[in-house]
């Protein structure tokens, strides 16, 4: 754990707050969702520190500036704005990072789209958010970055002579060495990631893909160690690389689900859906999700088990998400209709639908009632850096007697195998034959499976991963490092290769 007198400067693309302006004029604020919002929060209110990024809105105004400051206050640590105007918005947010590095780091090239533009506006507003840290951070704090979005601040720092300890953790996947060099700014932003004094990743295949890539572009660097932590050496300096699965406060997930407003909640989703188990998905709308593959899997159930129909019901929610990018608006439409043709083709009028379809954004209790009531979580993502979802669905099933379908290429596969049904998300037999044994298996093997996903991620929670970076930044002696654990094994290389 980091000494008290260091104080945290996280920085990331958004604040953790959504401003909306309303017709009058005056700002609303939400809390922000996702899960780097939902991992940091407990750690800042219990440090104390500063949170860089952007409003999540284009320009600046008295208003805005004044409501920042308020929430500021009420939030207990500094909120420091990054303004960013309509144009770097475009090319910077839209552009290099959800229209080439999303794309990329999941696998998906053929969606990238390498305007030169984009790359350029993405070194500027790198540099504007490491001019805005030299500003609010002194020489003893610590500087963690986060995401794709913020992958070259690390080196605008140094340019400017920032002598503080900086971080860098990805959320996101980092590709194979195949997929990364067809980025024309390969050894570029290799070298900006260079620049942290610990870059960390959410398993050891991203680590593993990120030093073949420096292997590939980079041969003069030498490595050592291949533990959780392994060393670059970077001529003199060292870079630290590890591997930190996120994870979620687990104790509040129980508790928060535990109580009777909640579990009235989901009877009632049950009442409302009778003499069924229901499946439950829950996505941000994003192509990576592979929500139109899930949909198929559905059908291709009811197409070959006609016995299964009626016993079960899926409900998918899809929580909007970068609307202005047109491939997710695509991606809704698709969606929609393969809802409507599937719902249209099994529906026994007046009874049996076969997927509830919601679109839209949930509130935390209305989450933890549909975690609650479902007795599967169908959980299948072409490719994911973790997938908090599947940590949340376990540790709000306290009756734990559910069942988590996980796709094989979420980050969070390595270490909930052991009591996970994983699929490979682009079979949708083997999706299709994987929820017809979730549907049949026993409540012993239920909860046996249950317990033992809780159990990790109970042991393994957010303060853990907060404190295991933090430690790997500050430790002196790397052998100092906590011995590898169960769980840290299950991250091993060799477990799933993928
Ligand atoms: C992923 C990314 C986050 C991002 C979130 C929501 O989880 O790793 O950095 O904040 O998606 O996406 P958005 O584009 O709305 O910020």
């Amino acid at each position: 754990m980091v000494r008290g007198r260091n104080r945290v400067v996280v920085v990331s693309n958004r604040l953790p707050f959504v401003f909306h302006k309303d017709p009058d004029g005056s700002w609303r604020v939400e809390p922000g969702s996702g899960g780097l919002v939902s991992a940091l929060l407990p750690v800042l209110r219990h440090r104390g520190g500063t949170w860089i990024g952007w409003p999540g809105t284009p320009g600046r105004s008295e208003e805005l500036e004044r409501t920042l400051a308020q929430t500021s206050e009420s939030a207990g640590y500094t909120l420091q704005p990054v303004h960013l105007d309509a144009e770097e918005v475009h090319n910077f947010y839209h552009g290099f990072a959800n229209e080439i590095i999303w794309p990329l780091f999941h696998d998906l090239q053929s969606l990238c789209n390498f305007d030169p533009t984009y790359w350029r506006v993405y070194c500027d507003v790198n540099r504007k958010f490491a001019q805005t840290i030299m500003e609010s951070a002194s020489n003893e704090d610590f500087i963690w970055v986060h995401d794709y979005h913020l992958m070259n601040v690390g080196a605008e720092l140094r340019a400017l002579r920032c002598r503080s300890k900086i971080g860098f953790f990805l959320h996101i996947p980092f590709p194979p060495v195949d997929l990364f060099v067809k980025l024309p700014w390969r050894a570029k932003l290799i070298d900006a990631l260079l620049h942290f004094d610990l870059v960390g990743f959410q398993t050891l295949r991203d680590r593993r893909n990120f030093v073949q890539c420096v292997r590939a572009l980079k041969s003069e660097i030498r490595f050592q160690g291949k533990g959780q932590i392994m060393v670059a050496h970077v001529g003199k300096r060292e870079v630290r690389l590890g591997a930190f699965p996120i994870s979620i406060d687990f104790n509040a997930f129980m508790r928060q689900a535990a109580t009777p407003q909640i579990a009235a909640r989901a009877k009632e989703l049950h009442t409302l859906l009778p003499k069924r188990k229901l499946v439950l998905g829950i996505d941000r709308l994003d192509y990576t999700k592979g929500i139109p593959h899930r949909l198929n899997a559905f059908h291709n159930l009811f197409a070959r088990y006609p016995k299964l129909r009626e016993r079960l019901s899926l409900i998918q929610v899809v929580v909007p998400s970068r609307e202005d990018i047109p491939e997710y608006g695509e991606l809704k439409t698709t969606i929609e209709q393969l809802v409507g043709r599937i719902n249209g083709e099994f529906v026994r009028p007046g009874g049996w639908v076969p997927i509830w379809y919601f679109y839209g954004s949930l509130t935390r209790s209305e989450l933890l009632a549909y975690y609650r009531a479902a007795d599967i979580a169908l959980i299948t993502p072409l490719r994911d850096g973790m997938n908090l979802v599947a940590k949340e669905y376990c540790a709000s099933s306290i009756e734990e007697d559910c069942v988590l379908i996980l796709s094989e290429f979420a980050g969070a596969a390595t270490q909930l195998r052991s009591g996970a049904l994983l699929v490979n998300p682009f079979d949708i037999e083997e999706v299709a034959d994987t929820l017809k044994r979730a549907c049949e298996m026993d409540i012993a093997e239920r909860r046996a499976r249950m317990r033992r996903l809780r159990r990790s991620i109970r042991e393994y929670d957010i303060f853990w991963w907060v404190d295991s970076f933090m430690h790997a930044a500050f430790t002196r002696d790397l052998s100092d490092f906590p011995a590898p654990t169960t769980s840290i094994e299950e991250l091993a290389e060799s477990s799933l290769p993928f």
